[in-house]
């Protein structure tokens, strides 16, 4: 029999689930079904204060550092956002990238799955994990713009050179500009568009990006569209933190009615118009790089807790019942487990085993059904086994719903990525009831895991 835990070969399946059938993915369509967390929010569980924050985020070197391989700070960002707010918040990507280049970017790094994804610098706005576009946002955009002009008259500047294809597209035209010669060619262009009476506006970034996109577009535009719909369709929050580290994210920070966050390690051209500015009480210029420095502003800004779950090895201790955060708790056990961060003991395990129920039973991917607690049993023989490897494992997209009083059941996606390797995802579904005393609040009665297609 190989049990295992979670970690990328650690579920050590058994011979033939390598020839697993394939009904198993052909099935599900990329749309596995959600229960929604609309359920849940109305929890009868009401010791479970739950912040009520839409966090908009750019990527590149704001959410993810790409100078830290482990990503440590971004995995901790996952964790707390997924264990304390992901109930009734929403968290949105605002990045410069093409919705193809976020995708890669995904791949290589622990992201979570946004509920909104803006891409291509505020001038395309998706949807929910199958990242559905809003195709009123881009007829919007259509006014007043004209791409072929703007191609042209840029195809005239000798040290003006495109960027990639994929990152050409409907509303923005983008090119790589060095930094001495940008101020020449932003003050070339501006005059060129008044002239054509054209309209566009020219953003800066990273000491290297030129972006051409129509006057309606942006980050901050597309910010203030997608405040105004959450309005209008009653999903709105309570609060609004943007983050940013670069020139396309100035515009974050001018939407009324925001906070922001300036990451530690912001570019210049960032740096430059937060001193240029009289009122910028509603801004935390973070001394922590990346993801830490968002988590620090969480704090700063008292939008909720601010504890990496990590660091809370113990619960979250309020006596309240949540399955989302021992979901969470769990595979950090897991994690910390397998790599050997905690000690080899009886009462190191005893978190693991004090919160499963005696019959609790688990279905494991390669499709046989164990006693859980009996099976675990091999888990604690792997304490170590992942010493000193780089593998990142998180979960995403936890939903719970209370079926009846103290009885609920949560979905989510959990994930592992050893370090230069595309992440490879489950599916799972688990029963918990209440459990007085329980670091959460609840055991585990059911669990059932099923791998991901690979996409
Ligand atoms: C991303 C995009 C690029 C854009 C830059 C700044 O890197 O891929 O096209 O110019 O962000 O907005
Ligand atoms: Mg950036």
């Amino acid at each position: 029999m190989a049990v295992a835990a979670l970690g990328a070969s650690l579920w050590l399946p058994p011979q033939e689930f390598s020839s697993f059938p394939l009904w198993i993915d052909r099935r599900r369509g990329p749309c596995f079904p959600r229960i929604r967390a609309l359920a849940a929010r109305k929890n009868a569980n009401a010791a479970v204060s739950s912040p009520s924050v839409m966090l908009v985020s750019d990527l590149d070197f704001t959410m993810v550092d790409h100078k830290d391989q482990t990503h440590s700070s971004l995995l901790d960002f996952a964790s707390l956002w997924e264990a304390e707010y992901s109930r009734d918040c929403h968290l949105v990507f605002s990045s410069g990238r093409s919705p193809e280049k976020y995708l890669d970017l995904r791949r290589q790094v622990p992201l979570l799955t946004p509920d909104t994804i803006i891409c291509s610098v505020g001038t395309e706005i998706r949807y929910g994990p199958s990242m559905t576009p809003d195709n009123g946002w881009e007829e919007h955009l259509d006014e007043g713009w004209n791409r072929e002009i703007i191609v042209e008259e840029a195809k005239k500047i000798a040290t003006l050179h495109f960027q990639e294809d994929s990152e050409q597209r409907p509303h923005k035209v983008s090119f790589k500009v060095e930094k001495k010669d940008a101020e020449e060619i932003i003050r070339r262009f501006s005059k060129k568009f008044k002239e054509l009476k054209l309209d566009a506006k020219l953003i800066y970034s990273g000491g290297i990006d030129l972006d051409v996109l129509p006057q309606r577009a942006g980050k901050g535009e597309a910010l203030a569209y997608l405040m105004k719909k959450a309005n209008s369709e009653g999903w709105a929050k309570e609060r609004v933190l943007v983050c940013g580290d670069s020139g396309n994210d100035v515009e974050l920070f001018t939407v009324k009615g925001v906070n922001g966050v300036i990451v530690g390690n912001a570019f210049d051209e960032l740096v430059k118009w937060y001193s240029s500015q009289s009122s910028k009480d509603h801004i935390h210029f973070a001394s922590n790089r990346c993801a830490g420095g968002i988590i620090e502003a969480l704090k700063f800004f008292d939008m909720g807790p601010a504890l990496p779950p990590r660091e809370r090895p113990g619960g979250n201790s309020n006596g309240a019942a949540s399955p989302r955060r021992e979901i969470v708790d769990f595979y950090i056990f897991f994690d910390k487990w397998v790599k050997g961060d905690i000690p080899n003991t009886d009462e190191a395990f005893q978190r693991l085993t004090s919160v499963i129920a005696e019959d609790a039973r688990m279905v494991y991917p390669w499709g046989e059904e164990l006693n859980l607690l009996q099976s675990l049993a091999v888990v604690r023989g792997q304490h170590g086994a992942f010493q000193g490897k780089e593998l990142r494992t998180w979960v995403d997209s936890i939903q719970e719903q209370e079926l009846a009083p103290g009885v609920y059941l949560a979905t989510w996606q959990s994930w592992e990525q050893p370090s230069g390797e595309n992440r490879k995802g489950y599916y799972a579904t688990a029963v918990f009831k209440d459990k007085k005393g329980a670091p959460n609040g609840v055991e585990w009665l059911r669990v059932h895991q099923t791998p991901q297609k690979q996409k």
